[in-house]
């Protein structure tokens, strides 16, 4: 349910009735607004990656907007890798875990696509990917499986169902047998406070759109220490300390992880969406 004073900053719902806010969220006004301001006063960007002014200033929105999603979701900012959506940092978790022949992944049959099909992939590499039931009420059984797995991955709310799954007991048995454990937040950062530390899980995955935020942008939130045992996905531009013509070492993340070049611009309105939903209203720093 958008509150009152958020809808008041979405035009769209003076021209329709919106019911299909689990696809993709309507966009408010400040958020829109954000990303005219970026493109007016900070376009030039190259964050991280120049001295000039404007690519200063678009550095400074970038941790800014970092810092304000940390916040969001209880997390710190270097915690936090901007990515296009659920999708890519779901399949960053799955590839870059380098997940070997005979380990166990563990997911479950309430998963959209986006967290079924990345991990039912690796079975081709020779993982073992088990599969969490549910009954003909939704309800998970046979957390068993859990036992001796690498990973365990879940969806916080069921975009099947829409109901909230037993994260806790599930983060508790992925702890219990040493797994690494990843939620898939995309249905429930826009309906309920999501908290990584209370959820103590070592990956979370969101997409901007079905927040109120902008498209194309994502959030991979990965536990500080784990960023040890991921793999870049991909490799480019400002991501390594040093480069030969016989090798290379990476830098540190989040900047290893992330897509080269994640929009800058939708960087700045996700910190802006956060504001939105933190005040239940336009935000006052965007
Ligand atoms: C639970 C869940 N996970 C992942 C996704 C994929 O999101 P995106 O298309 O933004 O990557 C969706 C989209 O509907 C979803 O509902």
């Amino acid at each position: 349910m958008i509150p009152l004073e958020v809808r008041e900053d979405i035009p769209l719902t003076e021209k329709v009735i919106y019911f299909d806010n689990a696809a993709t969220s309507l966009t408010p006004v400040p958020v829109v607004e954000a990303l005219t301001k970026y493109y007016l006063e900070c376009r030039g960007e190259r964050v991280h990656r120049g001295v000039h002014t404007l690519s200063e200033k678009a550095t400074q929105a970038y941790q800014e907007a970092r810092e304000k999603v940390a916040a969001f979701i209880h997390a710190r900012p270097e915690e936090i890798i901007f990515v296009k959506n659920t999708t890519e940092a779901l399949n960053y978790v799955a590839m870059g875990l380098q997940i070997g022949r005979g380990e166990k992944v563990v997911t479950t049959e309430l998963e959209h696509h986006s967290n079924f099909l990345p991990f039912l992939r690796l079975k081709r590499a020779g993982v073992v990917c088990e599969v969490l039931e549910a009954t003909r009420e939704g309800v998970l059984e046979h957390f068993e499986k859990i036992e001796g797995a690498r990973l365990v991955t879940c969806s916080y709310i069921s975009n099947v169902l829409g109901t909230i799954l037993p994260v806790e007991e599930i983060g508790r048995r992925a702890w219990k047998t040493g797994a690494l454990f990843c939620v898939d937040a995309a249905q429930a950062v826009g309906h309920i406070p999501v908290d990584v530390r209370e959820l103590d899980c070592d990956f979370l995955a969101f997409s901007g759109h079905k927040c109120m935020g902008p498209t194309g942008i994502g959030v991979l939130y990965m536990k500080k220490g784990v960023e040890e045992v991921v793999e870049p996905v991909f490799l480019g531009g400002g991501m390594v300390k040093e480069v030969s013509v016989t090798g290379y070492e990476v830098t540190d993340p989040p900047r290893t992880i992330r897509s080269r070049n994640a929009s800058h611009s939708r960087c700045c309105r996700a910190r802006c969406c956060c504001g939105v939903h933190q005040k239940g209203g336009a935000p006052t720093d965007t």
